[in-house]
């Protein structure tokens, strides 16, 4: 969460901040700003809401060192003052950061009886003020900086600039950053997609690294002090967001990517799926963590390979893991599921399971990223950079090379990869305007409800809470999925007059059941939206999908995903930026303590 950039060259900065900063606000977008150095003094700007219709031209500064941040906040209010940069007591040192700094209490109490004063409500301020602390005994900035990181205890990504010095430090312990290079300029960015088109090298730095870039760049390992040797890797490599196209949201956008992400998934080499199928097959239990709609990936998953594979995979929360860490041993596999590849949550079950040398898979859509080092082997999923916050794409993408993989352990690849060139054409089916339309005028109707449920048996009991949280997330409609045998145990309650129920019924064992469960709601006065390969009498209304119940959920939730975006389209919300949220969870939980503060 929060992006940060920093650039030092021979070009303006504020073009690769502005751009870089827009680049990134998908990663949280409460606050943003900017500190530019102008020959000795440094030019803050702090602002709350999106950078997004912000003009570069009315940034003055032809300033060639800078830094920016994009905010998702967790210590403190939507404020400009708690919007990085921030600074030290005399203005002369900005900070940006991304993380978490656990000890900032105790750092601030000591720096506020040292007679330094605070603006801002966050844990990153404490950075700044401790700069200045050891640059006043006499430090140099680079060992002022390193001696004030060394005493943070958290998660960091951070660059620190001085207004008396023409170089950029820059630090990641926990928290991605990478440096790219052109021939005369260095950037910097927590996400490899604002470095795109700019930069022909990049490096990763490792966590507890610390960079110094002048007109070269040093990197010393914080631990031992040393200088560590640099290998910067060509860019060419890494996939491009290629911008919105003729779309005018990403969400709708990379919805209608999916039957082409498909396609290239029942494409996936045979080698890499068998290997990957065997590690399952061998391990001596399988355990998967993921997140959100990650975890919904993994619970289809968890279905497909009992029925297909005949095996039960443990999936668990990222969050909830630790209480199954007692199972880990060597011979153990962990599958890791994510988009990002940057969630707090997932790194941690990740790194606790790599300390009993379990070995781990990861299915992730961005191979740049820190689960991408960490993991032992890696699947990619081809969806490419996914953008709106809400994760659309890479769900079927996830569901589909899960798919594969347990048909895999039986050696039924052949069967499985036209089974998805199926679904690929079956999607695009249901993407005509035809359906749109009747997906469009249903979020019409339904806009004004306070709740709505979603019901499924089966493979589809993730798909309903998938399509739940796909609308509550972006229309902000309670919306709650269940099991279709679940309602009835206590949240029937709710049930009234009028309430939309999404029911989704497959041509499949579940069938009988779940219309049955579509009546107990009915006779309560539920408005039953029906998703399904036909129509049904108990309907109040009708989406129609594609028969094809060896991975109805790829085809289910994509009605889902369209009624999520017209019903944030219809409630005037921004489809691609939910309120709150961002779109790489990577801190675990702000610490909610405060210190008092003094304003100046
Ligand atoms: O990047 P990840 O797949 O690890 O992210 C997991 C969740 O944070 C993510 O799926 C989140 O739930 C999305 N907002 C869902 O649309």
């Amino acid at each position: 969460m929060c992006g940060i950039v920093g650039f030092i060259g021979q070009n303006e900065a504020k073009e690769f901040i502005i751009r870089g900063l827009k680049k990134l606000e998908y990663r949280g977008y409460d606050s943003w700003g900017m500190a530019l150095k102008e020959k000795d003094k440094l030019k803050i700007i702090k602002e709350t809401g999106k950078i997004g219709s912000v003009d570069e031209r009315k940034i003055l500064s032809g300033a060639q060192i800078a830094i920016g941040h994009t905010r998702w906040a967790t210590h403190g209010a939507v404020t400009s003052a708690n919007a990085h940069p921030h600074t030290d007591c005399q203005g002369q040192i900005a900070v940006v950061h991304n993380g978490i700094i656990n000890n900032y209490q105790t750092i601030k109490e000591a720096l506020l009886k040292k007679g330094h004063y605070f603006s801002s409500e966050t844990d990153t301020e404490v950075i700044p003020h401790l700069v200045e602390e050891y640059l006043k005994s006499g430090l140099s900035f680079l060992e002022a900086a390193k001696k004030a990181l060394k005493e943070l205890d958290g998660n960091y990504a951070v660059c620190i600039i001085s207004q008396n010095e023409n170089q950029i430090l820059a630090a990641a312990n926990g928290c991605p950053l990478v440096i790219g290079k052109d021939k005369n300029n260095f950037y910097i960015s927590s996400d490899i997609l604002a470095l795109q088109d700019k930069v022909s090298q990049i490096i990763f730095l490792k966590d507890g690294h610390l960079a110094q870039i002048e007109k070269e760049i040093q990197i010393f390992n914080l631990k031992t002090d040393k200088l560590t040797k640099i290998n910067f890797q060509p860019m060419d490599k890494i996939k491009k967001d290629e911008g919105l196209g003729s779309f005018k949201h990403f969400l709708f956008k990379e919805i209608n990517e999916q039957p082409a992400i498909l396609a290239k998934i029942a494409q996936m080499e045979t080698k890499e799926i068998e290997t990957n199928a065997a590690l399952i097959r061998n391990s001596f239990g399988t355990f998967m963590v993921a997140c959100g709609t990650a975890y919904h990936a993994g619970l289809v998953g968890e279905y497909f390979f009992a029925q297909n594979a005949k095996m039960h995979l443990n999936l668990s929360l990222a969050s909830e893991f630790p209480a199954f860490k007692g199972f880990l041993t060597d011979k153990t596999l962990l599958l890791a599921i994510s988009q990002s590849g940057e969630t707090a949550d997932v790194l941690e079950a990740v790194k606790s399971a790599k300390t009993k040398s379990v070995k781990v898979l990861s299915i992730l859509n961005s191979p740049h990223s820190t689960l991408g080092r960490l993991s032992d082997v890696m699947m990619t999923t081809p969806a490419g950079p996914e953008i709106a916050v809400l994760s659309t794409k890479a769900f079927t993408a996830q569901v589909a090379v899960l798919f594969l993989l347990s048909r895999a352990i039986n050696s039924d690849l052949v069967k499985a990869r036209k089974i998805l060139e199926s679904a690929s054409a079956a999607i695009a089916k249901s993407l005509s305007e035809k359906n749109i339309q009747k997906i469009k005028h249903l979020a019409q109707k339904i806009k004004n409800t306070q709740h709505l449920f979603a019901i499924g048996r089966g493979l589809n009991f993730p798909t309903a809470l998938e399509a739940a949280l796909k609308i509550k997330e972006v229309s902000y409609i309670h919306a709650e999925g269940f099991a279709g045998g679940e309602l009835k145990h206590g949240t029937i309650a709710l049930i009234e007059e009028g309430v939309p129920c999404l029911v989704f019924v497959g041509n499949d064992q579940e069938k009988d059941e779940i219309l049955s469960n579509a009546e107990e709601i009915k006779a309560r006065g539920g408005y039953i939206i029906g998703i399904a390969p036909e129509n049904h009498q108990i309907f109040d209304e009708y989406l129609p999908v594609e028969d094809l119940p060896a991975v109805s959920p790829i085809l289910n939730i994509i009605p889902m995903q369209v009624l999520a975006y017209f019903l944030a389209l219809e409630k005037g919300l921004d489809p691609d930026k939910p309120r709150n949220l961002a779109k790489s969870v990577t801190v675990k939980y702000p610490i909610l303590h405060r210190v008092g503060v003094r304003k100046w």
